[in-house]
């Protein structure tokens, strides 16, 4: 087993811990706003969105319901192959509720795309999406992102649910990894 230090193969941090939750209380204020009154059921994509859920959920001081979803978009190898499945599907009936999507990264937008249009034909009151992250560069699907924390470039990042090969999602910030890691 690798023991070395995971955040020693960061080569720049790009968000530290405390930048990503003020910025997920800024966007728990927005969220708060605009769904003042309504039912709101967040829904967690596995495994990334896992930190963004925990701390984005507790900057919110409403009511809320929280669900999961684990998702595929490597059906035959590549994220380029188009294909997405359900591995866990949520466990509430979605009908007539106000449904928000919480993921912390949109890349390429296939998976948020096809789940967008997946949960909106179980006839929801509305669906939307919040991100922690974005690349706008990378888009191939068209996404609409209600709450966006930051958008990035073109890179490739890990750390706060991110992963390279499984690893480094617990890291606390967000960076780029080390060439060295990956070449
Ligand atoms: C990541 C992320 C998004 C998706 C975004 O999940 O959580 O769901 O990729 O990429 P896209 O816009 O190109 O579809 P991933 O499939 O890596 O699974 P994970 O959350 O388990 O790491």
């Amino acid at each position: 087993m690798d023991t070395s230090d995971a955040q020693s193969d960061l080569v720049e941090v790009l968000f530290t811990e405390q930048q990503i939750h003020e910025r997920l209380a800024e966007m728990a204020a927005e969220i708060e706003k605009d769904y003042q009154g309504k039912d709101l059921l967040i829904v967690g994509i596995l495994k990334g969105a896992v930190m963004v859920m925990a701390d984005l959920a507790r900057s919110l001081t409403r009511h809320v319901e929280m669900d999961w979803m684990a998702i595929s978009s490597y059906g035959s190898g590549t994220k380029s192959s188009g294909v997405v499945r359900i591995l866990k599907d949520l466990d509430a009936d979605i009908s007539g509720r106000h449904v928000l999507i919480v993921d912390e990264i949109i890349d390429t937008g296939l998976t948020l795309s096809w789940l967008t249009s997946n949960l909106s034909s179980r006839g929801p009151a509305s669906v939307a999406i919040a991100t922690l992250l974005r690349k706008p560069e990378a888009l191939t699907m068209p996404v609409e992102a209600k709450y966006v924390g930051w958008d990035i470039p073109n890179e490739f990042v890990v750390g706060y649910g991110l992963d390279y090969r499984e690893r480094y999602r617990n890291l606390r910030d967000i960076g780029t990894l080390a060439p060295h890691v990956y070449s």
